[in-house]
Parts: C-alpha cells; sequence; structure tokens
C-alpha cells in the first residue's frame, strides 16, 4: 500500500504534510514514486492566495481518470482551503471521487477517517482544536528539520485568511519543544532546526507561566550537539530588542531574519492593520544591523492592497531601495473572502498589481547585483 502527498502553501503546510506522512507509515503505507501507483493520494491545500486555490481545483479534478483507473484508490483533502466551510462544501459537491474532506484542526485524525472510507464518505470540519503536542513524524526536508512551535495568529491583518484557516494563537508546552529537538539532535541526521510559527515572536504568552521566544532560544541553544537554528516568521511589532540580543550573542542561531514589511506606506500600512510604521520598521532594521552586522534580513511585499495609489506604492519600492534586502517576496493582492480588505472600496486592477510586482522584482535583481547578494 503506497501513499503520495501533494503539498501547497507555506512551512507550516511542507511540514504538516510530514505529519501526515508519519500517520500513512503507521498505517502500513509506505511512499509512492508517482500518482499513478498511490492507493492514497492527499493534498494538503493552501488559501492564501486566490491563484493557490485555482492550482488545487485544477490539479484535484485531473484525478478522476485515476480514480476511473483505480477504483480503491482513496483521495483525501485537507489544509486551509478546505477549513473554509464553503469552500469545502463546493469541493464536496464538484468532486464526488473525492472520500475524504477535512480541515485544519482535525488533519491528526486523518487516520480513523482512512479507516471508515469503507462505509462511505468522510466530510468533518472542526471549528477549533488543541496544538497536536507530540505526534510521529516522517521528517523529509533532507538536514533541516521543522519543529513547530506554536499555531494560529491573533493579528487579523486585514488582508489575511490565515486566522480564520489557522485559528487564534496556540504555544506548544516548551518542555514538548525542548524534547523533540533533543531527539532531532541525538539523532545525527540534521545541521539545521527550523522553528515554525506565524507570529514567532509571541510565542509563549499563552502558556502558564508565560515564556519568551527569547527564552525559548536560549533554552534550545542550551541544547548540546551540532545543529544551526533558524525561525519563522517574525512580525515587526512584535520583534523585541532581547531576540536580536539572543540572535547576536548565541553562536547556534543563523544570521537570517525574515521580517515581512508588506508596505512601505504609512496609511497602507495602518489599513492593512499591521501596528507598526515605515519609521518603526526602518528604526527595527538599523537596530538589527547595529548588533548583527552579518544579518541576512529578507521581506514580504504586497502591491496593489485596495486603494494603494502609485504614490503610495513609490514608498514601498524607495523602502526596499533604502533597506537593500537580501531578498524579498512580493505578492500581487489577492481578495479573500471573509477578510476586511475584501469588501474595501477601490480594488487595484489586476494590470496594475502585475507592473507593480515586475517593478519590485526588477528592484530585487539590481539590488542584489549592485550588493553581490544572492
Ligand atoms: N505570518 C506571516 C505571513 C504568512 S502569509 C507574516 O505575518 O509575516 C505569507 C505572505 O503572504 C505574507 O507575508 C503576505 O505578504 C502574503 N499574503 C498574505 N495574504 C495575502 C493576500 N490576500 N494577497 C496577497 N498576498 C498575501
Ligand atoms: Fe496573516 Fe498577519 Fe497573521 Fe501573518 S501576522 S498570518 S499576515 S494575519
Ligand atoms: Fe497557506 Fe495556510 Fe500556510 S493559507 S500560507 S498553507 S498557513
Amino acid at each position: 500500500m503506497k501513499y503520495f502527498i501533494v503539498t501547497y502553501g507555506c512551512q507550516m503546510n511542507v511540514h504538516e504534510s510530514e505529519k501526515i506522512a508519519g500517520i500513512l507509515e503507521n498505517l502500513g503505507y509506505s511512499l509512492a514514486q508517482n500518482r499513478e501507483e498511490a492507493d492514497i493520494i492527499v493534498f494538503n491545500t493552501c488559501a492564501i492566495r486566490e491563484g493557490a486555490e485555482d492550482r488545487v481545483f485544477g490539479n484535484v479534478g485531473n484525478l478522476k481518470k485515476l480514480k476511473k483507473k483505480n477504483k480503491n484508490l482513496i483521495i483525501a483533502l485537507c489544509g486551509c482551503m478546505t477549513q473554509k466551510e464553503e469552500t469545502a462544501q463546493k469541493m464536496l459537491r464538484t468532486f464526488p471521487f473525492v472520500d475524504i474532506i477535512i480541515g485544519t484542526f482535525n488533519l491528526s485524525k486523518l487516520g480513523d477517517y482512512i479507516e471508515s472510507v469503507k462505509k462511505g464518505r468522510q466530510f468533518e470540519i472542526w471549528q477549533e482544536g488543541e496544538i497536536d503536542e507530540v505526534l510521529p513524524y516522517k521528517r523529509s526536508s533532507g538536514d533541516n528539520a521543522w519543529v513547530n512551535i506554536m499555531q494560529g495568529c491573533n493579528n487579523f491583518c486585514t488582508y489575511c485568511i490565515v486566522p480564520y484557516v489557522r485559528g487564534r494563537e496556540k504555544s506548544r508546552k516548551e518542555e514538548n519543544i525542548l524534547n523533540e529537538i533533543k531527539n532531532i539532535v541525538s539523532e545525527k541526521k540534521y545541521k539545521k532546526i527550523t522553528l515554525l510559527g506565524q507570529n514567532v515572536n509571541s510565542y509563549g504568552k499563552d502558556l502558564n507561566p508565560q515564556v519568551s521566544f527569547a527564552q525559548l532560544l536560549k533554552d534550545i541553544c542550551s541544547i548540546e550537539g551540532d545543529f544551526k537554528l533558524s525561525f519563522m516568521t517574525s512580525h515587526p511589532k512584535d520583534l523585541t530588542n532581547e531576540v536580536i540580543d539572543v540572535i547576536a550573542s548565541e553562536d547556534k542561531i543563523e544570521k537570517y531574519i525574515h521580517l515581512p514589511a508588506q508596505s512601505g506606506n504609512n496609511r497602507i500600512l495602518h489599513l492593512m492593520n499591521r501596528k507598526y510604521t515605515r519609521e518603526k520598521y526602518l528604526s527595527i532594521i538599523q537596530k538589527i544591523r547595529e548588533k548583527i552586522p552579518s544579518c541576512r534580513i529578507t521581506s514580504d511585499f504586497i502591491v496593489g492592497f485596495p486603494s494603494e495609489t502609485e504614490e503610495e506604492f513609490e514608498d514601498t519600492y524607495s523602502l526596499i531601495k533604502e533597506v537593500q534586502f537580501d531578498s524579498i517576496f512580493a505578492f500581487m493582492y489577492s481578495p479573500r473572502e471573509g477578510t476586511v480588505a475584501s469588501k474595501m472600496e477601490n480594488q487595484v486592477p489586476e494590470n496594475v498589481k502585475n507592473e507593480r510586482v515586475n517593478k519590485l522584482l526588477k528592484l530585487e535583481k539590481k539590488i542584489q547585483k549592485e550588493t553581490g547578494k544572492r
């Protein structure tokens, strides 16, 4: 019996696919080389932009042929897209050959749904759930081991679907994180450990007693062994001086920060509900550069947020020029149903977003050429 997993979206999903693989291997499945030889195919989906969702719809549609050839094939859909009730219902209607549809909160029950599939289609979306503290993982990211430290997000940036599909912030107990990392280090197969969370800087605020992210980093670094530690993603409003100091002082921590700015214009940042200004962002960058001169810094930007003018876009352009990021991700704003920004007036036409995104990518290339950065 063989399995094949198709993963969309962020590192969080990549790591969750390792969780899915762990569950399937425990049930006796082994990895298939391709979809054709699989007995079960799992699509772990992403809802962050419309493009991601369109790809999933197209590729799930293509599985119909495989199901015709192999009646016993089990097809399962999970992840951020299926967590949205309406999208899940639409998938249930559009794809009668899909056997299992579950959301993000009941993913760890996947084995039970597979057991029950003989009785009929399985469709269940939970509205919330506990964070998985300890689960089997089938790690498959080479010499890097992902470690989830929290799930969910409380920030409600007005463009973003994540808080709706991943729920409120929940931190894993520090003890469980440290034990997982000790195990990883003792396996001696991994050079890198990457901590994952939508907003790692608010780690531990919901724990009792509270543990700060800086403390967690220090405690991980005191684990004996040879490894490099990194983490993502940091929200600028929550990146503390203490965290910057720990990165500067701990040899085990990679000198690298991914710090999404999203925009360089204060009116747009306010509309996005990012809770910092351009000036605040620049002052954080300055602090990082003072304390960790060799630090690589990367960022995310959204162009064409509702009502963004050409001048406001120029502020984003000039911020990137000023900071000289090592690299950036630039995205065209994609309205997500249910978010505040999707209802805002003056949505920016696609061709304008396209022009702006191209300008940023050109600028990135220029900076990389001039500074010799990758
Ligand atoms: N938690 C992370 C981001 C996760 S989403 C953070 O806050 O930094 C990754 C990136 O996708 C975001 O940084 C943002 O640039 C982009 N993104 C999120 N929602 C988007 C949308 N509706 N349209 C376009 N890009 C979006
Ligand atoms: Fe989305 Fe903002 Fe949360 Fe990041 S911090 S996941 S962009 S709501
Ligand atoms: Fe996508 Fe969900 Fe990650 S929406 S970006 S897979 S948290």
